[in-house]
């Protein structure tokens, strides 16, 4: 039977010891748009192994993360096991869409960081925006980051290995195109793909949904062809 992205993120994977790497680029460039403060409830959805925890947990009143992936809400939990204000909620893999377990929460800001691509469709997207909204303060943020607009693998490698090259880093960015390629990522998405919509698309779901939504005027991540959405509720 065909796995599916569930499958691939609970399981030990590549990632695990370079996601963090580039994380340190996106909150530089964050903090242009969003500014966390000692009052701000926060929510980081699909919060791996817990990056952003490990940068706002002490500018934040409180930080939620939530994944599907036990192994990362453990790992993150273990980091964090000193700090009262940060909690890690596992999420049923086969019913991700079920955020039960925070409907006494209300957040200032929630954040989506590299997760939509492993969604299975654009209705899985309209239900986790209604979903989420009922979840947030008057005048809270929503901002979905690292998406993917377009169909261009090979420009976003071109993109990343460039970074990496004027930051002197070439030979890290060829060992990880290698493993990435000779991986169980790249057989994950050559069975199930990434959710991609288009620019065009997100417009229309948000209009549809009466969002308030810009699409970031700069790039989040190191793969610059890739949009950021900021929603701002009323
Ligand atoms: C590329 S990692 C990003 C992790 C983190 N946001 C970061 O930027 O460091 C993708 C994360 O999304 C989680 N994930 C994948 N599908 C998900 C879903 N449907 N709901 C919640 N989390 C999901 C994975 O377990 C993984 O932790």
């Amino acid at each position: 039977m065909s796995k599916n992205w569930s499958d691939f993120w609970r399981q030990k994977n590549e990632f695990d010891n370079s996601m963090g790497v580039n994380y340190n680029h996106f909150l530089e460039r964050v903090k242009k748009y969003v500014v966390p403060h000692k009052e701000s409830v926060v929510l980081d959805i699909g919060s791996g192994p817990g990056n952003l925890e490990d940068a706002w947990h002490d500018k934040v009143k409180e930080i939620h993360g939530v994944d599907i992936s036990e192994r990362y809400n453990a790992i993150g939990r273990e980091k964090h096991k000193d700090h009262p204000n940060v909690f890690f909620h596992d999420l049923p893999a086969n019913d991700y869409l079920n955020f039960s377990m925070l409907r006494e929460k209300k957040f200032d800001l929630i954040i989506v960081m590299s997760v939509l691509q492993y969604y299975r469709n654009k209705e899985e997207v309209v239900r986790l925006l209604e979903n989420i909204r009922l979840l947030t303060k008057p005048k809270a943020q929503i901002l979905l980051c690292d998406l993917i607009v377009q169909h261009s693998m090979l420009k976003e490698v071109f993109q990343v290995f460039w970074e990496y090259f004027r930051a002197g880093k070439f030979f890290s960015a060829l060992s990880l195109f290698f493993r990435l390629r000779f991986s169980t990522y790249y057989d994950y998405k050559k069975d199930n793909g990434f959710l991609m919509l288009s620019q065009e698309e997100w417009k229309k779901l948000l209009a549809q949904l009466h969002l308030k939504a810009t699409f970031l005027d700069q790039p989040l991540t190191l793969q610059k062809s890739r949009k950021n959405i900021l929603i701002s509720m009323d």
